[in-house]
């Protein structure tokens, strides 16, 4: 049955769009290494202004954003939606024309940050020219993945497609609120709370819906088994829609915004618990007694880890939303830990096991394992590492910081941290290089086969 649904899907469509994606995350990531080496050695690249601290991180964080995590949301969904609807892409000239339109964006927006042009709004700097692009790019992906669901030939649509097209709903309201409202119309203490509003929601409303999408597809062909309950599945998308859209302003506990959407952002970011573990609930379930696949698929291996970092993700959230927790952690690296674990420790993991399973039918070639085991665990023990020790870094600078220890002495005392999560940072780096020879070779063999 697999094999029958090959027809639908446009292969060099989608090996492109994904080839590319792991090219940026390489490019993003080496430039999150350098980021990292500036915090322990201030003075390197320091005499050059285009590589100065604040532009690199802006093409880092929109880089693995928009680059990798989108580049690859794009490839993954032109495979998945014809096979789930039996319906070839509505429109695969238009997947073409967004392929180099998006591509035109990233760099651009690299250029402009390089130049120090942005518009200082976290996760939003991207220059207000390029936004309209964007909007040109989001509608194109739109018309091509409404229109291939419109005319599907499968009635049942599958919670993949319902969280994809929620995605990008979601993603255009949000898009447009946290670019264009506070930068012309909201500034101060309410564009604040809009930037915090969108910037949450482009991991919770776009990110994460586009991700599970992902992780629903991959696992039940990777155990051979349906999904646990598609009550279950509909239950967390639903919770997701209503709960999470309030969150965003836990970013801003004890700031001068009002105590009643501070509480309201702690309490429904407690409450965001509910649609996680159902999520869990409905993967493990779907585990039972195939848990051996855990040794031997690489796209089981990457989807279940990308589980629990979901699953720790999502407790952890909640947790530090508190203001007891808050009190501590505000500012501090804690906070950069837990942006690593959702983007990369979930929704990257969940993208490499679409890889995984895509790559070999797309390319006509299974992928060599042993490769495939080195990315993961490289890329598993790196993060851990590099996790473990932002954590610590974050509660032991709020620890200073209450007892009013002089700043710079604490950015001494923080220093070895620092140096130990370049050290696995490279690990990391190193493993998404793995990942892109493997696809490179596989490719290459499949071709000379033919
Ligand atoms: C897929 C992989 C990765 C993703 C999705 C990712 C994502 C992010 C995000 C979202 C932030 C912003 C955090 C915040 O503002 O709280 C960030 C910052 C950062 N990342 Fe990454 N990252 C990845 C890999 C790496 C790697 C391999 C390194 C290498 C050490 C790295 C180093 C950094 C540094 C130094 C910062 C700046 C932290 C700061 O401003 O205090 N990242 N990354």
């Amino acid at each position: 049955m697999e094999e029958s649904l090959d027809s639908y899907v446009d292969k060099g469509l989608v090996k492109t769009y994904l080839f590319t994606a792991v090219i940026w995350l390489c490019i993003a990531t080496t430039v999150g290494f350098l980021l990292s080496v500036k915090f322990w050695w201030p003075a390197f690249l320091s005499n050059i202004p285009y590589l100065a601290f604040p532009r690199l991180q802006m093409v880092h964080v929109n880089g693995v954003a928009f680059a990798w995590l989108f580049t690859a949301f794009f490839g993954v969904s032109y495979y998945y939606v014809p096979r789930l609807t039996r319906q070839k892409l509505f429109w695969v000239k238009g997947a073409w024309l967004l392929y180099f339109l998006w591509n035109f964006i990233v760099v651009a927006a690299v250029i402009e940050f390089l130049l120090g042009n942005n518009k200082g709004l976290p996760y939003a700097e991207i220059p207000i020219w390029i936004n309209y692009i964007v909007v040109v790019a989001v509608v194109i992906y739109a018309i091509n993945i409404f229109g291939t669901i419109f005319t599907r030939q499968e009635n049942q649509l599958y919670v993949s497609l319902w969280y994809l097209m929620a995605a990008i709903v979601w993603s255009a309201l949000n898009y447009i609120i946290g670019n264009w409202i506070p930068y012309y119309w909201a500034t101060g203490n309410e564009g604040a709370m809009l930037n915090g509003f969108y910037f949450h929601n482009v991991v919770g409303m776009m990110v994460t819906p586009l991700g599970l999408a992902i992780a629903y597809y991959v696992l039940p062909i990777g155990t051979d088994r349906p999904i646990y309950s598609h009550k279950l599945s509909l239950i967390g998308f639903f919770a997701l829609a209503f709960i999470y859209p309030f969150t965003g302003a836990h970013h801003y506990i004890y700031s001068p915004i009002p105590v009643w959407v501070q509480t309201i952002a702690i309490v429904t970011s407690v409450l965001l618990i509910i649609p996680v573990w159902v999520v869990i609930t409905n993967f493990f379930g779907t585990m039972k007694g195939k848990w051996t696949k855990l040794t031997e698929s690489i796209p089981v291996k990457f989807v279940i880890l990308g589980s629990v970092f979901y699953l720790l993700t999502c407790f952890q959230g909640p947790m530090q939303s508190l203001r007891s927790m808050q009190k501590i952690i505000h500012f501090t690296d804690w906070v950069v830990g837990h942006a690593h674990m959702a983007l990369y420790g979930a929704f990257s993991l969940f993208i490499f096991a679409a890889i995984y399973l895509m790559w070999p039918i797309i390319s006509g070639k299974e992928m060599d394992k042993k490769l495939g085991n080195w990315h993961f665990w490289l890329g598993f023990v790196g993060f851990s590492i590099m996790a473990m020790v932002l954590w610590a870094a974050g509660l032991i600078q709020g620890i200073l910081w209450i007892a009013q220890v002089p700043f710079l002495n604490t950015v001494w005392d923080i220093q070895p941290y620092w140096v130990i999560r370049t050290v696995a940072g490279a690990m990391m780096v190193l493993s998404f290089f793995v990942l892109l020879y493997n696809m490179w070779k596989t490719n290459k063999e499949a071709a000379s086969m033919d």
